[in-house]
């Protein structure tokens, strides 16, 4: 499987948020992940379909629209119409049953998203459904947070599951993942990384970038 660079905007200078994404695109990345949080899953507010209807007009990498949201169900067709070409949704919010095969029915990828205490137990049953896997690695909500203790051997645990059921579903990590840390993510079984401080933190877009591709 491919390894895909994602990086996410919640890190990038919204002030120039155009020009922001021109420069990641150029400097190779895969995928652009959008944090769309509602100030009541996680406590913090970022943006919606709008923000991806204008993203839409300066890129044609995929949008990763990661959905920190109650009732992401309400939200999926805005933002397919926006322009998302992934939609992630939270174990934790909704029926992943339901809400999945919604977001596939519309031609979007579907992923599946776990947080760092629930337990993996609580995912397996709605793998089946997903396009791919987003294991989070910090308590969701902000940018530029410490990896929490045990999510590594999460990811481990989760690729091994999916391996045993011959399921072939990428599993994508979000939270801080760095280049100097991006060989432990890889090596624990990410296909897909999302990075926000690592990448627009950073002098040189594409030296980093350059740097976890060849880390991975
Ligand atoms: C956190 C978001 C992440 C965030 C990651 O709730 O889901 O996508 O941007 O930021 P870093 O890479 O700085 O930990
Ligand atoms: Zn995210």
């Amino acid at each position: 499987m491919k390894k895909q660079i994602a990086p996410s905007i919640l890190s990038a200078d919204f002030s120039k948020l155009g020009e922001e994404i021109r420069a990641v695109e150029k400097a190779g990345a895969d995928v652009i992940h959008v944090d769309i949080m509602d100030g009541h899953f996680v406590p913090n507010l970022t943006m919606g379909p709008p923000i991806v209807k204008s993203l839409r007009k300066i890129t044609t990498l995929p949008l990763d629209c990661h959905l920190m949201i109650e009732n992401p169900e309400d939200f999926i067709l805005p933002f397919k119409e926006a322009g998302a070409d992934w939609i992630s949704v939270h174990v934790e919010a909704c029926d992943l049953s339901k809400v999945l095969p919604m977001i596939k029915k519309l031609g979007c990828k579907a992923g599946a998203v776990i947080n760092p205490p629930t337990p993996l137990e609580k995912l397996f049953p709605f793998c089946q459904y997903a396009d791919f896997i987003l294991v989070m690695t910090v308590n969701p909500g902000f940018g530029g947070q410490a990896i929490v203790e045990g999510t590594l051997e999460k990811i481990a645990t989760l690729k091994k599951y999916l391996v045993s059921k011959n399921l072939n579903i990428p599993i994508e990590v979000d939270g801080g993942v760095k280049a100097e840390n991006i060989a432990a993510f890889a090596k624990a079984g990410a296909d897909i990384f999302v990075s926000g401080s690592g990448i627009f933190k950073t002098p040189d877009y594409a030296r980093t970038i350059q740097q976890m591709r060849q880390t991975v």
